[in-house]
């Protein structure tokens, strides 16, 4: 991809002070900076409640980037780079709910914008906690910065959550169209980033092999899995409200789901891409509440030793509710009712605490319709041809299918065609966020969340919460308290999610193979 360059603009970040931006976004901006793909004159306009003097931030924003800049790149921070770096930042601190200090927000905009960014363009980007994206955006316009003054472009990126069920994420977009026009807005996911997830469009789009083959009459099932091996750590307060299927399902995995089983584009524009990943979303079969226990799994880890590491039971996490039902695992039949897919499952899990750390897509094709080969296994095993597309790590596509076995016999074993990243281009190079703020200062919004697109998954995923709930009042109704099913840490979640692919005759793969 040649080099992009953008245009002079000032981004100010709100949650300035937070994790998020101390250990990606400055690092994002960092590297883009030094790599001149932004223009030297860019100003960063740091702002969070906590009370810091520009030095002190600067001194802040340097200690996060040696100690985090070398994470998204081989080879040794530039430190002078760095210290040249965060030169161009400047911190104001303030609430995200005091009318007076989005006024006192927009004097400092001026007056930046008359010293270094003549074109008035202007990145918000808000890496805060979700409940105030509402005030800040509301304040924003109030102090008349949804529009630059000075005639540039003015623009809004919002990490995730992006609401907690449908009405929340309806009720945000409503809020945000009464000030901003939705091509300002750029709802950030970061799996759209990452490199193996845009090269699903490149498989299936810029090869003539596979899209003959990538429909109901050759594809048996799809799995897609995306598992951690860690649990929640510190984040018993943000997690114990969302739970997996909120966390990575309704955004990550339905964004990947979207990208392998959606009809080609006319184009590859953004319009083209999000209407198609919109039509895909909106076949999604949404389960009525009675009927989740049949479609969804979910689970909690206990506690226990893994590779010589002790995990605390997510029941025993600090800021996590005793009796909490959040689930730390999930796995989901979906069924998408179009031509392409009809009577495919598509079946997604992940969790937290699991045997290892995977991001993978398996396509499963059908068997062969009789087997004249011998393979060894018994004929609910007859071999199904898969190809893994492997999103992180050991980044990569794999084909398994069978071989005859050297030898007098004729005999089939199971082996694999493998494409690695690393092998073919060496090095992986870049991070999701880098991609993802080049292309809203360009103003290219493919790789981001359309409005309609957040509230049709989250249409489907609400179905799912609200079977859950009424799973839960079903219980206190019989005196009873609802427990989750508990996993060992380091296993694949509960035997539930085993049981869920055993009913329909299939069993889950890690790269192809049983596991
Ligand atoms: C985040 C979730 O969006 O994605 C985390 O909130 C999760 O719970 C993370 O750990 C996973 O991202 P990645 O890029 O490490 O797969």
């Amino acid at each position: 991809m040649p080099r992009k360059s953008t245009p002079s603009v000032l981004i100010v970040i709100f949650g300035a002070s937070g994790d998020l931006a101390k250990r990606k976004l400055l690092p994002a901006l960092f590297h883009l900076w030094n790599e001149d793909s932004l223009p030297k004159s860019l100003r960063i306009l740091a702002y969070a409640r906590t009370q810091f003097s520009d030095a002190a931030y600067r001194d802040e924003a340097l200690k996060s980037l040696i100690e985090h800049a070398g994470d998204m790149h081989e080879g040794d921070v530039d430190q002078e780079a760095c210290r040249r770096f965060v030169k161009q930042i400047e911190y104001q601190t303030g609430a995200y709910d005091d009318p007076a200090a989005f006024d006192a927000l927009a004097e400092n905009i001026a007056t930046i914008d008359k010293a270094h960014n003549e074109a008035g363009n202007h990145l918000f980007y808000l890496a805060t906690p979700p409940n105030v994206f509402m005030p800040i955006t509301e304040n924003l316009a109030n102090a008349g910065l949804a529009s630059s003054s000075s005639g540039g472009w003015t623009r809004l990126i919002i990490e995730k959550p992006f609401g907690h069920d449908l009405a929340s994420a309806h009720a945000l977009n409503q809020h945000l169209h009464k000030n901003f026009a939705e091509d300002q807005v750029f709802r950030i996911d970061h799996y759209l980033g990452k490199e193996t997830v845009q090269n699903i469009f490149v498989l299936r789009f810029g090869n003539g092999i596979f899209e003959p083959i990538w429909n109901r009459n050759y594809v048996d099932h799809v799995q897609i899995t995306v598992a951690e091996t860690l649990g929640i750590g510190e984040r018993g307060g943000y997690y114990d409200r969302s739970g997996a299927l909120r966390d990575m399902v309704q955004n990550h995995m339905m964004q990947v789901m979207a990208l392998t089983a959606m009809e080609p584009p006319v184009g590859m524009d953004a319009k083209s891409i999000r209407d198609q990943k919109v039509n895909l979303l909106r076949s999604v079969q949404r389960i009525a509440p009675a009927d989740v226990e049949r479609f969804a799994v979910r689970g909690q880890y206990s506690g226990g030793g893994v590779d010589g590491r002790e995990v605390t039971a997510y029941l025993k996490t600090p800021e996590v509710e005793p009796d909490s039902t959040t689930e730390t695992f999930v796995a989901w039949r979906v069924g998408i009712d179009n031509w392409r897919w009809q009577g495919v499952p598509f079946y997604l899990r992940t969790g937290k605490a699991l045997a290892s750390k995977l991001t993978e897509v398996n396509i499963v094709f059908r068997k062969p319709p009789l087997m004249l080969v011998d393979n060894g296994d018994s004929p609910m095993q007859m071999p199904n041809n898969v190809l893994s597309l492997r999103i992180q790590p050991d980044e990569g596509i794999t084909l398994t299918f069978d071989a005859k076995k050297p030898g007098p016999l004729v005999e089939a074993e199971r082996v694999q065609m493998d494409f690695s990243y690393l092998k073919a281009f060496g090095a992986q190079r870049g991070e999701a966020y880098e991609r993802l703020i080049l292309d809203a200062l360009l103003g290219d919004s493919t790789l981001f969340i359309r409005h309609d697109e957040v509230e049709v998954a989250w249409d489907r995923v609400t179905a799912l919460l609200d079977g859950w709930e009424k799973q839960e009042k079903e219980a206190k109704t019989r005196g009873d308290t609802l427990r989750l099913p508990q996993y060992r840490p380091g296993t694949w979640g509960p035997a539930a999610a085993d049981e869920l692919l055993k009913r329909d005759g299939r069993y889950w793969r890690n790269n192809g193979v049983k596991r």
